[in-house]
């Protein structure tokens, strides 16, 4: 079955279940600047899992266009994509596990539908932890439908929860996985989720859980269920496909790149062929994202340089005009599901073209450059600097050539150089390219590591009864609220900007350590402590400085945060102050 029948199938389905249709949203997420792209279906719907009304009603299916940077470095392989299309089913406080696990069978092994073979299918579900029960429930229903034991697996947070680990505030719960068997031989009595052969094909998340920025899970008022079916991946299971290159969407691309390429190699051709389908959809995105080096426009950039950079490597000759030819048959092929794509067609030829363009200008040079550095195989901070800088060379790349070179880039001394010439761009160093909704934007970590080294210093300079009140943090500034009765004088807002730079300055190492509260606390650890006792908890040092129970995430070392300013000091209500303060 062709991923356009399964992707029409989908939305046929579950508008028959009483489903109102909603279109993809935009790749770019709209009000949350916590992540770069939309990385899955429910991003977009994530006010109405809190409980707002959406206009379009209580149950929505879509297609949802995603794009996930974390995994990058699998690409190539048989199964990741950073581009990629999510079909989706929503329940906003309506039905539940039943139905929601009822229709993903019945849509899965009815023939009127997919048809699958029952005896191929598996599923997992969550096991239960400390904080939250097993889901029983789930189980029953699997059980219910004829999954035999065996065949039900489970699994923890790490793997049964969504987003997955639960290690984000926010609507969550546990999720039920249903895998299928791909290889030719009779699927084992057993499901083992670690056997590749079984892949997952469709993710039930239950969302019942808010969990707040202390980290407890409190029920959901309104209780949802969120699903996502990865297209590509689903159809190339269904298809018998090894990979996802296999599937229609992908391999007349690669078919093509093998037919220019003079010196062809699979795994740079499948990362040309994602990449450059990625930054078709981010050019045809109406956010009007282009190559910069900011932000999604920097990751734009990265993935078009990438590309490029392969297809030199793959030997495709430069008047093929590669990327063109891409984005012609890319267009072609999904311009009725994605209407922008035709619409934006010529800005899409002519970003490439133009970002193509100004990266061949300099790739040749970069690359000879680079091999006189290779040659004692390691490549300093500062000449990977000059790569990056002179030559537009992304730190990907530059580790990408070092790896095929037996080479090593200093990235902690590159982070540093990088940190000495902030102007350049706020956004371009390593923490950047990955992404995903557990994933923080690079700019709000450093805020979240500086806020620790803030808390630490008002507690050296106002004393130890300073406690955090609260802490808000955007990509523009961190804003912390704490115990403290007076007005800070300018001495004191002086003192403790000097202790977090002199910090800064020192280029801390930042370490985290698993530890019980009890541990925690008798190594002084601040924060916030949870109730029980064997609890296990995260404890973050900086050098010997700050030592704070949190969740992370944080810079691995203090030098990359810049310069520490705080821009304002003010009330925030009787006995609370509030910091506001810029890295710059
Ligand atoms: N949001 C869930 C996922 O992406 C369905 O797996």
């Amino acid at each position: 079955m062709r991923a356009g029948e399964i992707r029409k199938k989908y939305l046929e389905f579950f508008k028959e279940k009483g489903h109102a249709v909603i279109p993809s949203a935009s790749l770019i997420p709209e009000n949350d600047p916590s992540v770069l792209f939309t990385t899955a279906g429910m991003h977009p719907l994530v006010p109405f899992l809190l409980g707002e009304k959406h206009p379009a009603g209580k149950r929505l299916v879509s297609v949802q266009k995603c794009l996930r940077t974390g995994d990058i470095d699998e690409v190539g392989d048989n199964c990741h994509l950073t581009f990629f299309e999510m079909l989706g089913n929503w329940s906003l406080g309506d039905y539940w596990k039943e139905e929601a696990i009822k229709w993903s069978w019945e849509f899965l092994t009815d023939a009127k539908w997919l048809g699958l073979n029952p005896k191929k299918l598996a599923v997992t579900v969550f096991a239960g932890d400390e904080d939250c029960p097993f889901d029983e429930e789930s189980y029953n229903l699997w059980r219910a439908l004829g999954m035999p034991e065996a065949r039900i697996a489970r699994l923890d947070k790490d793997e049964n929860w969504w987003p997955a680990g639960g290690n984000n505030p926010g609507p969550q719960g546990p999720d039920t996985e249903i895998f299928y068997w791909t290889a030719l031989s009779a699927a084992p009595a057993r499901f083992d989720p670690k056997d590749a052969n079984w892949v997952e094909i469709w993710n039930n998340v239950f969302m019942q859980y808010n969990r707040t920025a202390m980290r407890n899970y409190e029920p959901l008022k309104q209780k949802n269920v969120d699903t996502g079916f990865g297209l590509e991946r689903t159809a190339a299971a269904l298809q018998g496909k090894d990979s996802i290159y296999e599937i229609e969407l992908l391999a007349p691309l690669m078919d093509y790149l093998k037919s220019v390429a003079k010196n062809y190699n699979e795994r740079s051709a499948r990362i040309i062929v994602d990449h450059l389908r990625a930054a078709i959809f981010i050019l045809a995105d109406h956010s009007g994202i282009i190559p910069s080096n900011l932000k999604q426009g920097y990751v734009l950039r990265k993935l078009i340089r990438r590309a490029i950079r392969l297809a030199k490597k793959i030997n495709i000759p430069l008047a093929v005009n590669l990327s063109d030819k891409i984005a012609e048959m890319v267009i072609d092929q999904l311009k009725d599901a994605y209407p922008e794509l035709l619409k934006n067609k010529k800005k899409i030829l002519t970003e490439l073209d133009k970002e193509e363009k100004s990266f061949e200008k300099t790739l040749e040079n970069g690359l000879k450059q680079f091999s006189k550095m290779a040659i004692d195989k390691k490549i300093s901070g500062a000449e990977a600097f000059e790569l990056y800088a002179t030559y537009g060379f992304p730190l990907e790349i530059i580790q990408e050539l070092a790896e095929e070179k037996g080479a090593r880039v200093d990235e902690r001394e590159f982070d540093l150089e990088m940190a000495k010439h902030q102007e350049l761009s706020r956004t371009a160093s390593s923490g950047m390219f990955k992404g995903g909704l557990a994933n923080h934007s690079e700019q709000a970590v450093k805020y979240h590591t500086a806020t620790h080294l803030l808390h630490q210093a008002l507690r050296d300079v106002l004393g130890g009864a300073v406690e955090q009140k609260g802490s808000n943090i955007n990509e523009e500034r961190l804003r912390f609220d704490f115990s403290h009765a007076q007005k800070m004088t300018d001495e004191e807002i002086k003192k403790v900007e000097d202790i977090v730079n002199e910090k800064i300055k020192k280029g801390l190492p930042v370490v985290c350590e698993e530890t019980t509260v009890s541990r925690a606390k008798e190594r002084g650890a601040i924060g916030l402590f949870g109730d029980k006792y064997g609890e296990k908890v995260k404890v973050y040092s900086m050098g010997n400085y700050s030592k704070e129970i949190c969740g992370g995430p944080h810079v691995e070392h203090l030098g990359v945060l810049g310069h520490f300013r705080i821009i304002k000091e003010e009330a925030s209500s009787s006995g609370i102050r509030r910091i506001k303060a810029v890295l710059e």
